[in-house]
């Protein structure tokens, strides 16, 4: 760890007294930040990218970053290496603070070596990652790097190995986030795939197994490094990415909203803001009275209903281009994160399909890792049908959400607003799988399926008759869907038979949220003991 913060050359400095050492130390130093030369850093900028430690500084609160191994230098010899051994060699690695609590980073270098991993720069990430799990602290990773350093072979490739190894023995028990801000390519993608949260620079960062050229070698296939592996389709079309960064201070101004959110690992409080909610319904809580619209069909933005519930109306959300027929992201109730999964009637009626499923199994699956309490509000009106789900993997990759919600402890408060149809109702957190307060609004719906759908089954006869006598059919449907609704879907049957814990005018839903969390904060729920259980992949 260097404790200089002069950067300024000096003369040749006398070694045989203190102050020569000192200036020699000073010297390495400034040998050590400065090692890739003012021309590859001006390359780097003409990108429009930041070179490792600019980007260190924008991320971490400001002059509290304190570097790891900024002497060490790499050992190859092949290919003329010895003649070219920069300290620090292409990574820089530390730790410092976010929002004054403590974190432990990295960011490849790609003024050195392309950021390339060989064998030293592989050991100053292990011994950071190390760092991070021993004392308990979220690791970031900041990736600008052309993959296994190729002068150095297997070794940097079993570097890689061991980076697998400690992403996944720290899954669950310290946040990691990995922000891409250039290429990431080859094996070296799975490092940040194994991170929790990945976040990527729009135009300026990609992600590929193959590249563009082995690609065409192999598969014919045309197709260019931005549409293959680019920010855009990583978060909109792979799910790959969980945010789209406008630019580099965007992503960095992202992980650092993201960390205010989570605990410093498994064992820790979730952070506390200062918060002193009106614990009366307000004007602003009346608003949720009007977001349902009459007509079942008609869609709404669900964003509105968690503005109305959570503090401020501030809402963090993740993988926003990714599968929008359900939301997620953290929000503060009473200043305490909550984690939200909410289906979204704004996109494809909130339908659940695959892409969704397991965009908020991994939420879920992320919140009771760190004791994140989940708030999930309902309306669904099933599963997404089709040949391509099924054969896709619906029913398998489907599991997955069920999966989550039944074994997560946390506590988790769920509000059904307005559709809850067939397994779509018992999946999104319902009090069969384990939630601990349900709740509806009058407007709910919960039944094996919406009243159209039960018309065709239960009512065939009656709409053969009405056909028969030239009677307006499309009239007898209706009328027969809403007695159904009425009768069979109504949340206070659903509620008279202790499924809902009760039904809620809208308005009172923020007050209920918070009593609802206050009252399960000191939840206690476990698991059988197991070695881990078996998801369905
Ligand atoms: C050593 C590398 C390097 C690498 C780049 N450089 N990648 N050196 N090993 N993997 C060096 C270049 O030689 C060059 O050095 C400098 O970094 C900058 O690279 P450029 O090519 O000039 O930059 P640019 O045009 O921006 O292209 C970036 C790039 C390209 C797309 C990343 O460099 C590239 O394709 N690199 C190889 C990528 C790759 O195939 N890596 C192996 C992936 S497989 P000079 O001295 O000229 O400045 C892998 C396996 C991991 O990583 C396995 C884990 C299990």
């Amino acid at each position: 760890m260097n404790g200089v913060t002069d950067t300024e050359p000096r003369q040749t400095p006398d070694l045989h007294t203190t102050a020569g050492k000192l200036a020699d130390l000073k010297d390495r130093f400034h040998e050590a930040v400065t090692a890739s030369g003012q021309a590859a850093i001006e390359k780097q900028h003409a990108k429009g990218k930041l070179t490792a430690r600019e980007r260190i500084e924008l991320l971490l609160d400001q002059g509290s970053f304190v570097e790891f191994d900024e002497f060490v230098r790499h050992r190859t010899h092949a290919f003329g290496m010895e003649n070219k051994r920069p300290y620090g060699d292409a990574v820089v690695t530390g730790v410092g603070t976010i929002h004054g609590r403590n974190v432990a980073v990295y960011s490849q270098d790609f003024t050195i070596f392309g950021g390339s991993l060989g064998e030293v720069a592989g050991e100053k990430i292990i011994k950071v990652m190390d760092h991070a799990l021993k004392t308990g602290v979220p690791i970031i990773g900041i990736l600008d790097s052309g993959g296994a350093r190729i002068q150095e072979g297997v070794v940097a490739l079993g570097k890689y190995g061991e980076i697998f190894r400690r992403n996944t023995a720290a899954s669950g028990v310290i946040p990691q986030l990995s922000i891409v801000m250039g290429p990431a390519a080859g094996g070296a993608v799975y490092s940040p795939a194994l991170t929790d949260f990945v976040i990527m620079v729009d135009k300026s960062s990609q992600m590929f197994v193959t590249g563009p050229d082995v690609i065409k070698t192999v598969t014919g296939e045309d197709v260019g490094m931005e549409e293959l592996g680019g920010a855009l389709t990583h978060n909109k079309i792979s799910g790959v990415s969980h945010y789209l960064a406008s630019d580099e201070e965007d992503a960095l101004d992202y992980a650092r909203a993201l960390l205010s959110y989570l605990p410093q690992n498994n064992l820790a409080e979730l952070p506390v803001y200062e918060a002193e909610p009106e614990l009366e319904t307000t004007d602003a809580d009346r608003k949720l009275n009007t977001i349902i619209p009459d007509s079942p069909n008609q869609p709404y933005d669900v964003k509105s209903i968690i503005e109305g519930i959570v503090d401020d109306g501030e809402f963090l959300e993740v993988q926003p281009l990714f599968a929008p027929n359900i939301v997620i992201g953290f929000a503060r109730v009473e200043g305490r994160s909550v984690g939200i999964v909410a289906n979204q009637p704004n996109a494809m009626a909130g339908t659940l399909n695959i892409d969704a499923g397991e965009k908020a199994s991994r939420f879920v699956r992320f919140c009771d890792a760190f004791s994140i309490p989940i708030l999930t509000l309902v309306d669904v009106p099933g599963y997404l049908p089709g040949t391509d789900q099924e054969w896709t993997g619906v029913i398998r990759r489907g599991a997955k959400l069920l999966y989550a919600y039944a074994e997560a402890t946390v506590p988790l408060v769920t509000i059904i607003t307005r559709k809850a149809y067939g397994g779509a109702y018992i999946v999104m957190g319902s009090k069969q799988l384990g939630a601990d307060i349900n709740l509806a609004w009058p407007t709910a719906e919960i039944a094996v399926m919406g009243g159209q759908g039960a018309v065709n089954i239960l009512y065939r006869g009656e709409i053969k008759r009405a056909e028969e006598a030239g009677e307006d059919v499309a009239a007898v449907r209706t009328k027969l869907a809403n007695e159904y609704t009425y009768n069979v879907a109504s949340p206070f049957l659903a509620a008279e038979r202790g499924e809902l814990d009760g039904v809620i005018e809208p308005a009172a839903t923020r007050v209920s949220v918070i009593k609802s969390l206050r009252a399960l904060r000191t939840k206690r729920a476990s698991m059988p003991p197991k070695k881990h259980g078996n998801i369905p992949l």
